[in-house]
């Protein structure tokens, strides 16, 4: 199907960046392909922008700063609910965009709206409450203030996994704190950030103060580092890979920029023999299979206690295999197709080295091809069992839908082996045990901790990692803070 086919508003299927509120091609008039993943063909084409068109965004947002940052609060939020409620009444036009480009089941597209639409909601709500301070003097005759400032032009780099969730979560804060924006979403996916924007222009949001410019691969890095070098870009915001994120820390070192990176997980999930098994199995079910695995919270090694290993991997197997693979728009599908060939390529792989390392085959462990999953990058649901962390899936995240299960004897030791990876984004675990309970997570080195419970997700909770899954935090009142500088005011001469 192309996107032209599909039954949605016209007006939302954008094929031309959107700089200064124009909607207008790269200047070199290079294109890029968007493909289905589900068919591997061609379905739109956006403009392949470099650096050129990254300048001409940060000019636009730079010279809509100053009105924006100085109207009030409650202006930018009532645009902000305009802009969610634009979202949530087009849900249906872009679930149907979400799933066309990234491949997940239409439902979970639709879950994926509204979960982006919570933020865009939430931060207008914030908006109002970046308050200061006042301290109490330390000298008399002087007022010592604290007001909070926007920083300035946003550079929001987005991720093909949550194409539209992850440019609300960057842009709805930025937006809200006074900040303009410049983003590039992946170039899996650009069709749902242009959507996105559209839909901000309707709200009102005035020209300049969120640009989006779309670009390939080959070309992200040069587009990027226009904003890199510019120093008018005051902040870059990133959800991606660990060695992109490094590379954004680096590249922005000589203007030193304010950061948040959102990156690599290899998350442990760990069942210890006190645990309720079938809340466990849901949990994990829940955690592993949202999006076929391609989320960076997924659990990526699954430690179960030696107990209840046989009954866990029972159940679990029994789940997994039921798990329907079909194309994103076919009712019923579970796990759509992964997004492009390179993914099924590195699944294909973990799963290779750790047969051959001794795990154990409990279900799947191959590509799927047949008349309803009938293009090449579906991948069936598996279970590995008897994994060890001699295998490359033990280190490296897999995204994509396969879990494999450790076993382990001991609190001590599994707390170890969960910590021992120099990620730390998200952990799980399942107990009963009081005590244990408040031991393991404050002992588990991560940003976020799900306890019996595998969906903590939310626009109301801080969502970011420790370690070299990255810094700041996105959603909850934190999520604001990241887009504000903090001023001190110093007035003397009052007594
Ligand atoms: C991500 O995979 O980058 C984000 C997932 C989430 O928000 O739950």
């Amino acid at each position: 199907m192309s996107a032209s086919s599909m039954q949605v508003r016209s007006d939302l299927l954008r094929e031309q960046n959107f700089i200064g509120g124009v909607w207008r091609n790269a200047r070199e008039d290079a294109w890029l392909e968007v493909v289905d993943p589900a068919s591997g063909k061609g379905i739109a084409r956006v403009p392949d922008s470099g650096a050129a068109d990254a300048r001409d965004a940060t000019r636009a947002a730079s010279e809509a700063l100053p009105a924006w940052r100085a109207t009030t609060a409650r202006y930018r939020a009532q645009l902000l609910k305009q802009w969610h409620v634009r979202i949530v009444a087009s849900t249906e036009d872009l679930a149907k965009i979400i799933s066309l480009e990234q491949g997940k089941p239409l439902g979970e597209a639709r879950g994926e709206v509204a979960y982006g639409a919570s933020y865009v909601e939430w931060f207008a709500e914030e908006a109002v409450r970046a308050y200061g301070d006042i301290i109490p003097a330390v000298v008399a005759g002087r007022r010592m203030m604290v007001v909070k400032e926007p920083l300035g032009v946003v550079a929001a780099i987005t991720p093909w996994n949550f194409p539209l969730a992850m440019l609300a979560r960057k842009a709805a804060p930025a937006l809200a704190a006074g900040c303009t924006v410049v983003a590039k979403p992946a170039e899996d996916t650009p069709l749902t950030a242009l959507a996105l924007a559209r839909l901000a222009e309707e709200a009102g949001l005035p020209a300049g103060t969120m640009n989006v410019v779309t670009a390939s691969r080959a070309n992200a890095a040069g587009t990027v580092a226009a904003w890199l070098a510019d120093s008018r870009v005051r902040k870059i915001t990133f959800t991606g890979s660990t060695a992109v994120g490094k590379e954004l820390a680096r590249g922005s070192a000589d203007t030193l920029k304010k950061l948040s990176l959102e990156l690599g997980g290899n998350a442990p999930f760990i069942v210890f023999e006190d645990a309720d098994i079938k809340a466990a199995v849901e949990g994990l079910m829940r955690a592993k299979f949202r999006n076929g695995g391609q989320t960076c919270v997924s659990p990526n090694r699954v430690y179960v206690h030696d107990a209840v290993y046989k009954e866990f991997a029972r159940q679990l197997v029994a789940r997994v295999a039921a798990l329907r693979v079909g194309p994103a728009n076919l009712p019923g599908s579970e796990i759509g197709p992964m997004i492009n060939f390179r993914a099924v390529e590195k699944i294909e792989r973990h799963v290779r080295d750790a047969v051959a390392r001794g795990a154990t085959l409990l279900t799947g462990g191959q590509p799927v091809q047949n008349e309803i999953a009938a293009g090449p990058n579906y991948y069936a649901p598996t279970v590995l069992g008897e994994a060890t962390h001699s295998m490359a899936l033990a280190s490296e995240e897999t995204f994509g839908p396969v879990v494999a299960l450790f076993r382990f004897r001991s609190e001590e030791e599994v707390v170890r082996h969960a910590n021992d990876t120099p990620y730390g984004l998200a952990a799980y675990f399942y107990s009963r045990d009081v005590s244990r309970i408040c031991r393991v997570a404050e002992r588990l080195e991560t940003g976020i901790v799900g306890i019996n419970e595998g969906a903590f997700a939310s626009e109301a909770a801080p969502f970011g990692g420790i370690k070299e899954s990255g810094y700041g935090r996105e959603g909850s009142r934190y999520g604001l803070d990241e887009f504000l500088a903090t001023k001190y005011l110093c007035q003397g001469g009052l007594a």
